[in-house]
């Protein structure tokens, strides 16, 4: 009785746990506003390298947002703020405690210590006290190189104040600055500014506020529906929720069910089902009927409404692909078949798979759902009924594998190569380090990249390799992963590692150079194969690798590559592919030396492409 008591209990705060944590991050959206004090030797590269996330890779970025500040990328003018765009995230401290805002990996420089970074480098919009929580260094002891975490709160809005403002700066105050001083210079109302700030002196000095601002454009940017509760209510109502739901639950478990097994206490699933419907908006899909313990639950919870729309019904999945017609079908995957669909207004895109999701997995999708990033297909929402639908968002432009070796459109320049590597980089770079639970993709292929409208690169089916993971032996049992792109390692023993997906997106970068498939047919026959690793391998191990690396490049790139990127890009490859998966690089290092290839890429683009080719044909000693 007791061990049963305490595995209940120990289920209940698991559980509780993850709604508190959940909730917390409801409200994340993709921008916030960082207010940055210039001191004078600031330069906006700099800056744009401290502040550096998936919306802020160059100064450009900064100039955008403060056009009326600054009108030339290489000089700003010192003792003014200028506002900073970053991912408004989901950021985890040791405690389990999640709240919305964004790490910053910041390069130590000598000298630096706890109290200059948070003072000079990211003047105040962080705090000493916030750094150590973040940092296992004690004050004394950060080395000269290495990285810190910098986390920087932000704000989405709330609904229960305006439903006008959903961008925010988060403002550090200064000495000079008063309630009317930030009112009269981002023209708000007063009132306005201090019921988002409750209980702020505003002239206290220091401490953070939080400023409604503008966007690129020069837009103040409404509350978009997954914003826009305030923390603390959410987190409110999914405990008080969750609380009622347990109480059922325990007073359920112990009262009838008592001489049952431990295992059919499947009821807490039960009230994770009632709490996540209880917490839908009204208009999504929550008319369905009381829940079976009788708690009736209105969706508008006292008039505040959480619009998570996550969970949508089969009718209205059946009904957006006009019945999963074959005209809507676009792809065929391992997994199941992809429609096309138009949902609530906006394009989508939707797996159909003939597998029930397990209650693991169930949970893992909510989570999945909270996960944001421009080089990450974005997973909207899912449906369980019947089959697993899993509702992503429409990627207008096909997957790399069809732009490289499909025929029928045109040939991918070399800098929209390097843009999609890096593009792809970012994405895994992100679930392998910043994602709480970290993922590790473990299907990483070229048919699994995305292009967008704009030929942006976006990594598709992050997370999906927990279903087997955790769906046990009622799923159909399936090697994860694709041939071509499995590391020796995971082929042979299945060890897993962030580094499985380093080596296949090594493959990734051969493909890109070459076209070729990741497994290569020689002679045409389909009875000889060879890897396109060690095709590649073989040509870099030669003396002068130049020739042959040439003939490997893809024709349809013709001329117009700079050798030079391409041999680079071909040396990463090879350091990813590395047979021993320590030595290969993490993706985090993948994306600054891609990063490094691409500013220097670009002036080759700018230039004169007759001169440059020039330069080209002597490089390869033609
Ligand atoms: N969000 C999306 N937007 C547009 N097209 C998509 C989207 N998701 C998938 N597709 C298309 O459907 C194809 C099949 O996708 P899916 O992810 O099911 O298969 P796969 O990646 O080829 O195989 P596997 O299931 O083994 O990973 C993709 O290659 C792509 O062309
Ligand atoms: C932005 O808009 C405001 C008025 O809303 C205007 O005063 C300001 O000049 C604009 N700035 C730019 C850079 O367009
Ligand atoms: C940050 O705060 C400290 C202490 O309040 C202050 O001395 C320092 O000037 C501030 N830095 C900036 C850039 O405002
Ligand atoms: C950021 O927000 C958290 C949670 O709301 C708070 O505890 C913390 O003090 C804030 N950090 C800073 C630097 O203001
Ligand atoms: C930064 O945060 C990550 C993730 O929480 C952690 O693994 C890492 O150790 C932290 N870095 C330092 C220097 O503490
Ligand atoms: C910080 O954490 C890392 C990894 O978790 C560990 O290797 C290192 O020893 C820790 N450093 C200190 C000072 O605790
Ligand atoms: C200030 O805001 C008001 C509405 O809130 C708007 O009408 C006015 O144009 C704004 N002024 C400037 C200078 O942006
Ligand atoms: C700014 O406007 C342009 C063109 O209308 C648009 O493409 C872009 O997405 C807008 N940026 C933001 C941050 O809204």
């Amino acid at each position: 009785m007791n061990q049963k008591l305490g595995l209940a209990l120990g289920f209940f705060l698991l559980l509780s746990q993850f709604y508190f944590a959940e909730s917390r991050c409801s409200q994340t959206c993709d921008l916030a506003l960082a207010s940055y004090y210039v001191s004078s030797g600031d330069t906006l590269s700099v800056i744009a390298e401290r502040f550096n996330s998936a919306i802020l890779q160059s100064a450009d970025t900064i100039v955008n947002y403060n056009r009326d500040k600054i009108s030339n990328k290489d000089f700003v003018p010192s003792f003014i703020r200028i506002n900073i765009p970053f991912p408004c995230d989901c950021v985890q401290d040791e405690l389990l405690n999640e709240f919305v805002g964004h790490t910053f990996q910041y390069d130590v420089q000598s000298g630096d210590t706890y109290t200059t970074v948070a003072t000079e480098k990211y003047t105040n919009l962080t705090t000493v006290p916030w750094l150590e929580r973040f940092n296992n260094y004690t004050a004394t002891n950060i080395p000269d190189t290495g990285t810190l975490n910098v986390s920087v709160n932000c704000s989405c809005g709330d609904s229960s104040i305006s439903k006008d403002y959903g961008l925010f700066i988060t403002y550090p105050l200064r000495p000079e600055d008063t309630l009317d001083s930030i009112a009269t210079e981002y023209n708000i109302s007063k009132d306005m500014l201090q019921k988002y700030n409750v209980g702020v002196d505003f002239s206290a000095g220091t401490g953070l506020v939080y400023v409604p601002g503008k966007d690129e454009n020069n837009s103040t940017r409404p509350l978009t529906s997954s914003a826009g509760i305030a923390g603390g209510a959410i987190a409110g109502i999914s405990i008080g929720v969750v609380a009622v739901a347990l109480l059922v639950a325990v007073c359920v478990y112990f009262g009838f069910y008592r001489k049952k097994k431990v295992k059919e206490a499947i009821l807490l699933s039960g009230s994770q089902e009632l709490s996540a419907q209880a917490l839908q908006a009204p208009g999504s899909n929550s008319d369905k009927p009381v829940d079976s313990t009788g708690l009736a639950l209105s969706p508008g919870l006292g008039g505040i409404t959480v619009d998570k729309s996550v969970e949508f019904s089969y009718e209205e999945l059946a009904q957006a692909t006009d019945n999963f017609s074959m005209a809507n079908k676009i792809g065929q995957g391992g997994f199941g078949s992809v429609y096309y669909a138009e949902l609530r207004g906006e394009k989508a895109a939707i797996k159909k798979m003939d597998m029930q999701a397990s209650k693991e997995f169930f949970a893992e999708l909510k989570v999945l759902t909270h996960v944001h990033h421009l080089n990450l297909v974005r997973l909207i929402g899912y449906c369980v009924e019947g089959s697993l639908f899993l509702v992503y968002e429409y990627i207008e432009n096909g997957n790399l594998s069809q732009h490289l070796h499909g025929s029928g459109r045109d040939p991918l320049s070399w800098s929209a190569r390097l843009q999609i590597a890096l593009d792809s980089a970012r994405g895994l770079e992100y679930i392998h380090e910043h994602t709480v639970p970290v993922y590790i993709h473990r299907d990483i292929k070229s048919a699994n990249i995305l292009i967008d409208k704009n030929f942006r690169g976006k990594v598709a089916d992050f997370g999906l390799t927990k279903l087997t993971e955790v769906g046990g032996s009622s799923l159909p049992t399936r090697l994860v992963g694709t041939f071509g792109y499995m590391p020796p390692e995971y082929a042979q023993y299945g060890d897993v590692s962030p580094k499985v997906d380093v080596y296949a997106f090594g493959v990734v970068l051969c493909e890109l150079i070459s076209a070729k498939d990741a497994i290569v047919k020689i002679n045409g026959s389909s009875a000889e194969t060879k890897g396109l690793v060690a095709l590649f391998e073989e040509v870099l191990n030669e003396p002068d690798p130049r020739e042959e690396l040439c003939k490997l490049i893809d024709p349809r790139l013709e001329d117009n590559y700079p050798l030079d990127s391409v041999r680079k890009m071909a040396q990463l490859a090879k350091a990813c592919t590395h047979e021993n998966p320590h030595l290969r690089p993490s993706m985090r290092s993948i994306v600054v030396a891609l990063m490094t290839l691409s500013s220097s890429t670009e002036d080759w683009d700018v230039g004169s492409f007759y001169e440059n080719q020039h330069l080209v044909n002597l490089m390869s000693g033609r």
